[in-house]
């Protein structure tokens, strides 16, 4: 073979982790006795009112290309609910992507040169970290603490750490908040301290937004919704924010979401959208218009749905059958997920292939999500308090099985 013919994929792509999280799930998957956690989907359809707007676009004929920044009709409703919780938008900051991944893709795309310095704080959903380096960006990390001195077990940012890592050179922070795994929710206070030190040395700010919506113990009536950087920034600052319809509206499959940028990036966004996916579907984007438009009080029930199932997976988690066995499960106030502590684990990822094979229990490894996630395990709770019973049970056994054994 000639030299110059490539045996394989770019160093960059080589070198990318393969998901923890796929690896444990691929072991498991098309197993109808597993009780699937490992993901962060609920259990649920889509509700009907969605797909019926999906099924009316595609009866009126709705099966063409569209815009590359997606329908106006939808980044009109977009920008509308974005002034509705935020500060103003309109629509030439909106652009629809086909889905949230997507969009952290492209905005990576937009900014980032080879060898650019990415800060991002972990643990973290591992696309996060990868999605950067495929431009040859490196990413440094900044570990949230676990602090379990408190009544309570926290994740907490210690925000001069951060700071310090956020040289003047840095070009990106990438946060994800609530985040995922954790539930970890920065602070209105963090956040100015951070966009602050971001405006001052010209660092690109990018929420990933997605479970801005998914939060808890929030007094009644109101929209509710996570402390967001767009409460803050002007229109034309260096702050974008990555969403999804996937998780507030129950539509993973569907792969539709949206981003908020300065107007001077929507030239450039619309080339990249051109090139990757040239426009979501048309059909998707006009379901996606009514799941806005009138899904608030079924976001409503679902938040109230899913903040029952955590605190019944936390109290049952600090019952003595699992407290004994070395767990330790912080409350989180917001997205979907238990990140919980196995006192003395350091295999998260075998643990959970265990959990799989010996147990029939699907959970994600700690360490997919950094080293600070190593001996924890995340438990997706979007689900019938019935399966999350089934699954304590499962794992109440083979704990007990496991401490008989050793
Ligand atoms: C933190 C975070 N960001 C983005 C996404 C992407 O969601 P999607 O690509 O389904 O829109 C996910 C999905 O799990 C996530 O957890």
């Amino acid at each position: 073979m000639h030299p110059s013919f490539s045996t394989g994929p770019r160093a960059a792509v080589e070198s990318l982790g393969a998901s923890r999280i796929r690896e444990v799930a691929n072991a498991g998957m098309g197993r109808a006795d597993v009780l699937p956690f490992w993901f962060g989907e609920p259990d649920q359809v889509t509700p009907a009112f969605i797909r019926d707007a999906a099924k009316a676009a595609l009866d009126a004929g709705d099966t063409f290309y569209t815009h590359n920044l997606g329908v106006p009709a939808l980044r009109e409703t977009l920008a509308a609910y974005s002034s509705r919780l935020h500060r103003a938008a309109d629509i030439n900051q909106i652009a629809v992507t086909s889905s949230g991944v997507s969009a952290l893709m492209l905005v990576a795309q937009l900014l980032l040169n080879p060898g650019d310095r990415v800060v991002a704080v972990t643990p973290l959903w591992p696309n996060l970290l990868e999605i950067p380096k495929i431009l040859g960006a490196e990413v440094a990390t900044v570990g949230l603490d676990f602090k379990l001195e408190l009544a309570q077990p926290v994740w907490e940012l210690d925000i001069a750490r951060l700071l310090a890592a956020l040289t003047p050179k840095t070009k990106m922070l990438l946060l994800n908040s609530p985040n995922n795994p954790t539930g970890w929710t920065i602070t209105r206070a963090q956040q100015q301290i951070l966009l602050a030190h971001c405006r001052q040395h010209g660092i690109w700010l990018v929420a990933d937004d997605v479970y801005e919506r998914l939060v808890y113990d929030q007094p009644a009536g109101g929209l509710h919704c996570a402390p967001s950087f767009l409460d803050l920034a002007e229109a034309d600052e260096r702050v974008v924010s990555a969403n999804s319809f996937s998780k507030a509206w129950m539509m993973t499959g569907w792969r539709l979401g949206w981003m908020q940028v300065p107007p001077m990036l929507m030239d450039g966004l619309g080339k990249l959208i051109e090139y990757n996916t040239s426009c979501a579907p048309g059909f998707v984007q006009r379901a996606g218009i009514v799941a806005i438009e009138q899904g608030e009080e079924n976001l409503r029930q679902t938040v109230a749905r899913y903040q029952a199932a955590r605190d019944f997976l936390v109290e049952q988690l600090a019952s003595p059958r699992f407290r004994e066995a070395g767990i330790i499960a912080p409350r989180p106030h917001g997205a979907m997920y238990l990140f919980f502590r196995v006192e003395g684990e350091t295999d998260s990822l075998n643990l959970c292939k265990r959990l799989v094979a010996e147990a029939g229990l699907g959970l994600a490894p700690g360490s997919a999500f950094g080293a600070e996630g190593e001996g924890a395990i995340r438990w997706c709770f979007a689900h019938s308090i019935d399966k999350l019973q089934q699954g304590l049970d499962r794992l109440a056994h083979f704990l007990a099985q496991r401490q008989v054994l050793q």
